[in-house]
């Protein structure tokens, strides 16, 4: 047996050389088999690639969901219960509260099936099957077709592929690109729209640490919420209705209570975003030196004006905290990607394999007709490129930077209306519209808060982009008020009928003709509608046109690279597709002298209390479980273990994935990556690229100790 699995594995070594070792890559589900299996069960995991996705019997993809537009969330008991991160579900919880049902500050559970709070809009994806349709996809295309002729074909073809696959089913089919369009797979999906809000800690938990522990190790932060699917009486989607029933999934995960060493495998299942692995210098120079900075100073001044207002005032917090929250989370992280980018050489490394990729090229003759002028071209189009993505970048920032300017905007289509002479009927509809657009945009808003983001956005808009990328209306302005934006906006803010509920009430509901025609004149209408003209017409176009010439550039080149490289493993970069990834629990060394351990514990909590930082203050139930030692099945030598690390491969969209064990079984959420690694969008770094995942057992403890929600866990299968 054991002569067996050593000849298993020399095969292996011969046949995939490179994959040995590589804990990088977010990789397909259908081809673990193929691909990953060996590896994994080499690292630990116990059972099958049929176990992770199989189109034959219930498996652990039934139990994965994308959870709305961009996170991940998992089942976990037969009655449809979901768990993802506290930030995947903060939007939908802030939806439903109010000062009087704060449930982002106080936290909510329902006590029963009954109180669970629908939440509309809200979406649940569970993925059905999956199928490499490349051939399909790319039938009538040659290496010779023109790029216009071949984006037409395929895109005809990618129509039929999934009306096909879902003809006569209520399921959602979607084919995308893979390998930047060297390979295409088909999804067909299933979507539940009747989802309700379960449960969620307060925020002193799920948020602990907030900015400042954002994208950091060690972490203390309980980022969890409940949800729960339900389904019409054959268990199929339906829209929210009362009738509606628990849905019972084909999977749910188990939980296992024992908790994680260093070294041991763990798996994170889950929708994945978006990265670069492959991109060529030029991107990462446009994007980390030239880019990033200028909308990282403008994110600055945003956070600092949100900040100050929402330590002032509970009501400000409550209405900023998710627009802050949206705001700072890229923020930073770029910032660690470019230390990271520097730090490991990025540019310089890329700029190195372009020359061996080049000499590679050179030396052979149908290589050249075929790759010599990517990276040229490549170059061109960068330098040409990184003016336009900053202008439009950073207008895009100004102009959504304050939202006086959206509330303006939102005017426009009832403005047409009139030109339009449409019927009074269409007229009243748009107004209810407007009022109803009004009921929800007012209630997280201030219109101090607003003026000072007016003030700062105009400032840096100015003093960042030059006069010729400027919004004509915008000069003109800034001329008129001789650059004091501040004495300006004091005064328009005040005579505004968009700065105050009400106002902008009464506006709609006389608005007439005469109204209409005076719109224009209204500067936050006129910048505003100027700024998107202006982006569409010197800008957007161009920019589309040399998307499209990146794209193309892209999958040549990436085709190029598997050739120059056919030993290595490639994974296709995230495209919010299911993806596995795999590795240990590890810590790591941070920096000279520092290694960071794999967990932390509730006792780190109380290390970090503090009263005074509404961040750390940690609620009194929560400290009087931690004096008493009241722990239950949930401690680990004495304490809880609230979050841990290890070095799968992760990004954006990961939030809420299921951390698994060797054994398939649920011991985590992830929800993060740790500050010396994040440039693993780019590069991954195998020394230092860690997901942060909260330790289950802290969500259970935190259930069942802290909010006495404990008959929650009866539906769950935890394993001692
Ligand atoms: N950094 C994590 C992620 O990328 C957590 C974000 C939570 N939001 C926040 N601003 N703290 O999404
Ligand atoms: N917090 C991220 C998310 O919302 C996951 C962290 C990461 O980018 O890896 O998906």
């Amino acid at each position: 047996m054991k002569k067996k699995i050593f000849a298993i594995s020399i095969l292996f070594l011969i046949i995939f050389p490179s994959r040995i070792r590589a804990d990088e890559g977010m990789w397909i589900p259908m081809l673990i088999e193929k691909y990953n299996i060996r590896l994994m069960q080499e690292k630990g995991f116990k059972l099958s690639a049929e176990d992770i996705y199989s189109v034959n019997k219930a498996c652990m993809k039934d139990a994965v969901l994308l959870f709305g537009g961009g996170c991940t969330g998992e089942i976990i008991s037969g009655q449809g219960l979901l768990i993802t991160n506290h930030h995947c579900g903060r939007g939908n919880i802030q939806q439903l509260s109010s000062l009087e049902h704060d449930y982002i500050a106080n936290g909510y559970w329902a006590l029963s099936q009954g109180e669970e709070l629908p939440c509309p809009g809200l979406s649940i994806t569970i993925l059905k099957r999956m199928e490499d349709v490349t051939e399909k996809v790319l039938s009538g295309v040659n290496d010779n077709t023109p790029a216009e002729d071949r984006q037409t074909i395929i895109s005809s073809n990618i129509a039929k592929v999934q009306s096909d696959a879902v003809a006569g089913t209520h399921y959602r089919a979607s084919v995308r690109p893979f390998f930047m369009g060297n390979q295409y797979f088909l999804f067909v999906n299933e979507t539940f729209r009747d989802v309700r809000f379960v449960g969620a800690p307060p925020a002193t938990i799920g948020n602990f640490g907030s900015e400042t522990d954002n994208w950091i190790w060690p972490r203390h932060t309980g980022d969890f919420s409940l949800f729960r699917i339900y389904a019409d009486k054959s268990n199929n989607p339906s829209d929210f209705s009362k009738e509606n029933v628990p849905y019972k999934p084909a999977y749910f995960f188990p939980i296992s209570l024992k908790g994680v060493k260093e070294g041991d495998f763990t798996m994170v299942f889950g929708y994945p975003g978006s990265t670069v692995e492959y991109v060529p210098s030029y991107y990462i120079d446009m994007v980390s030196n030239y880019i990033n900075p200028k909308i990282i100073d403008i994110r600055t001044r945003k956070i600092e004006i949100m900040e100050a207002a929402m330590n002032t005032d509970p009501l400000i917090r409550l209405q900023y905290f998710v627009k802050k929250s949206g705001i700072a989370n890229s923020w930073k992280k770029w910032q660690g990607e470019i230390l990271g980018l520097k730090k490991m050489g990025t540019i310089g490394k890329k700029q190195q394999y372009e020359e061996k990729f080049t000499q590679w090229v050179d030396s052979d003759q149908s290589r050249r007709e075929k790759y010599a002028n990517l990276l040229p071209l490549y170059r061109d189009l960068y330098s040409k490129m990184k003016t336009y993505r900053l202008v439009s970048d950073y207008t895009s920032e100004v102009f959504s930077g304050a939202e006086v300017f959206r509330i303006a905007k939102s005017m426009g289509s009832l403005a047409a209306l009139y030109s339009e002479n449409a019927s009074s009927e269409e007229i009243g509809k748009a107004k209810d519209n407007l009022v109803a657009f009004a009921n929800g945009f007012f209630k997280n808003y201030n219109a101090i808060v607003d003026r000072k983001l007016f003030e700062a956005v105009m400032t840096m808009y100015g003093e960042n982009i030059e006069t010729q990328w400027l919004v004509p209306e915008y000069l003109s302005y800034k001329n008129r008020v001789k650059g004091n934006f501040s004495g300006s906006a004091e005064k328009l803010f005040a005579r505004s009928p968009f700065t105050d509920e009400n106002k902008f009430k009464e506006y709609v509901k006389g608005f007439n003709k005469s109204a209409a025609s005076k719109l224009k004149n209204d500067l936050f209408y006129s910048l505003a509608s100027a700024s998107e003209n202006f982006i569409n017409e010197k800008v957007s176009g161009e920019l589309m046109k040399m998307n499209i010439q990146v794209q193309e550039l892209n999958r040549l080149y990436m085709r190029a690279q598997m050739e120059f490289e056919p030993e290595k493993a490639f994974y296709p970069d995230a495209n919010l597709t299911l993806r596995v990834a795999y590795g240990n629990v590890s810590g790591y060394k941070a920096k000279d002298a520092v290694l960071y351990e794999n967990s932390t514990t509730l006792n780190g909590i109380m290390e970090k209390d503090n009263p005074e930082i509404i961040d750390y203050d940690v609620p009194d139930k929560l400290k009087e479980l931690w004096k008493n030692k009241d722990y239950g099945r949930y401690a680990e030598n004495g304490d809880v273990h609230v979050c841990f690390i290890a070095n799968n491969h992760t990004t954006g969209g990961n939030s809420g994935s299921p951390v698994i064990n060797a054994e398939g079984q649920l011991i985590g959420v992830n929800f993060d990556r740790a500050w010396e690694g994040v440039a693993s969008d780019m590069q991954y770094n195998p020394g230092q690229s860690r997901n942060i995942s909260l330790d289950i057992r802290y969500a259970l403890f935190i259930i069942d100790k802290f909010a006495g929600a404990g008959y929650l866990l009866d539906e769950m299968k935890l394993i001692q």
